[in-house]
C-alpha cells in the first residue's frame, strides 16, 4: 500500500468506526479459540504511535492468557486480541513525535490487553524504537518482549558486571538464546542449560558450558554463579541459592505469590532471590537494537506463519520449539 492510500484508509478506519483484520478469542481455551475477525481499530491517543503490524511473534505469555492462566490476576472482557511484539511502519503520530510517518518500528506494547496481531496496534512513542535498515521485520518482531525481558533482568535485577559467571537456565528459547548473548556482551562466563539437542546452538551463542537438563542437576553442582536466571521458571531459590556466590543475585520470570515473597524476604540476605515483570521500553529496544547492529546479539527464528496460521504458531510455542522464536507475518 503506498503512503497515500495507507493514510486514507487508515482516516476512514478510524474516523468512521471502520473495522481492521484481526486474529481474536471470545473465551479460553485450546488454540482453536483463535480465529480471524473484524476487530475495532485502536484508538491512539495523544503522545501515542498508530503502527500498521507487519510482524510480531508468539510468546509464552499469549498462550497462558489465551488458556485463562492468569484470569484472577488480569481481568478483562472478550474479545481480545493477543501479542505484545510489533514490527511495522509509523500510519499516524502526533506532529511533535520523534516518531514520523513511515518509520519502520519496532515496540513491546504496553497495552495490558496485547493487541499486535492485527492491521494496526498502538502503543507510546516511549515504548517504540526505529528499525535500522539491516534488520528485517521478522528479526524486528523477535526482539522485544523477549529481548527486553533477558536485558532487564540481567542488568536491573542481576545487576550484571564483566568477568562476572552467569547460568542461563532454559538458555535456547525464546527469552534464553537473548540472556547467553547480552552476558557475553557484558565479558562475563555463561554457563547454558536446555536439553542435549540444544547443545550446539548454545554454544553456538557463545556460552562457555553447556549443561542437558535431563542429565545434570545445577543445583547440585560444584560450580557457583553470581547470576543464575532461571529462564524456564522451573527452579526454586531455596535450592538455587547454595549455587550463588555471596552477593549473587537469582531471577525468576515465573510470577507467583510465593515468588513475590521470595522477593520481599530475600532482598536483604546476601544472596537474593527476585521475581522480574518485564517492563516495556524503548530505552531498552535501542540497547538491543545497537548489540544487533555491532553483531553481539543474533536472532533465531524457529519458524515462521501468517497470521492467519496463528493457532498453529501458538501450538508450536506450547508444545517447545526446537529454538530460538516463532514469529508472524502479516
Ligand atoms: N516475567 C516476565 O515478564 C516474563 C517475560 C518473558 C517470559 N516469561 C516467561 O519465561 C519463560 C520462558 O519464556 P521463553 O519465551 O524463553 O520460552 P521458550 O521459548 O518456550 O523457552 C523455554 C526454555 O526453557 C527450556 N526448558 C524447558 N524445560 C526445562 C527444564 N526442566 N529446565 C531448564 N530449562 C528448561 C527450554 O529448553 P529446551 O527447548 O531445550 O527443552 C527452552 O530453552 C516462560 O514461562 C514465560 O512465560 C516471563
Amino acid at each position: 500500500m503506498n503512503q497515500n492510500a495507507r493514510e486514507d484508509n487508515l482516516t476512514r478506519s478510524t474516523s468512521s468506526g471502520l473495522t481492521m483484520r484481526a486474529v481474536q478469542y471470545d473465551q479460553y481455551g485450546d488454540a482453536d479459540v483463535l480465529h480471524a475477525a473484524e476487530h475495532p481499530v485502536p484508538q491512539r491517543l495523544r503522545g501515542h504511535l498508530m503502527i500498521e503490524v507487519l510482524a510480531s511473534s508468539v510468546n509464552p505469555i499469549d498462550y497462558r492468557f489465551r488458556r485463562g492462566d492468569m484470569k484472577g490476576l488480569i481481568p478483562f472482557g472478550f474479545p481480545r486480541v493477543p501479542g505484545y511484539d510489533v514490527a511495522g511502519i509509523v500510519v499516524e503520530t502526533d506532529s511533535e513525535s520523534s516518531f514520523a510517518f513511515g518509520d519502520r518500528v519496532m515496540a513491546f506494547l504496553d497495552q495490558t490487553r496485547g493487541g499486535a496481531l492485527a492491521d494496526y496496534a498502538v502503543c507510546a512513542d516511549s515504548v517504540a524504537a526505529r528499525i535500522p535498515d539491516s534488520m528485517s521485520m521478522q528479526h524486528a518482531a523477535a526482539i522485544p518482549l523477549a529481548g527486553t525481558t533477558a536485558l532487564q533482568s540481567l542488568r536491573d535485577h542481576g545487576k550484571i558486571k564483566s568477568g562476572q559467571s552467569v547460568l542461563i537456565n532454559g538458555a535456547s528459547g525464546g527469552v534464553g538464546m537473548f540472556a547467553v548473548q547480552i552476558a557475553k556482551s557484558y565479558g562475563c562466563h555463561v554457563d547454558a542449560i536446555a536439553s542435549n539437542h540444544n547443545r550446539e546452538f548454545c554454544l553456538s551463542l557463545g556460552a562457555d558450558h553447556f549443561y542437558d537438563y535431563e542429565e545434570d542437576d545445577f543445583t547440585k553442582s560444584d560450580e557457583r554463579w553470581d547470576i543464575v536466571f532461571d529462564v524456564s521458571g522451573k527452579a526454586h531459590y531455596l535450592e538455587a541459592r547454595a549455587v550463588l556466590k555471596d552477593r549473587g543475585h537469582f531471577i525468576s520470570t515465573e510470577p507467583s505469590m510465593k515468588g513475590l515473597l521470595m522477593t520481599i524476604l530475600t532482598w536483604p540476605l546476601s544472596k537474593s532471590g527476585q521475581i522480574m515483570l518485564a517492563n516495556p521500553s524503548g530505552d531498552d529496544l535501542r540497547e538491543l537494537i545497537r548489540l544487533y547492529g555491532v553483531g553481539k546479539l543474533k536472532v533465531t527464528i524457529d519458524s515462521t506463519f501468517p497470521f492467519e496460521k496463528a493457532a498453529e504458531a501458538h501450538r508450536r510455542v506450547e508444545s517447545g520449539v526446537d529454538h530460538g522464536k516463532v514469529v508472524l507475518i502479516n
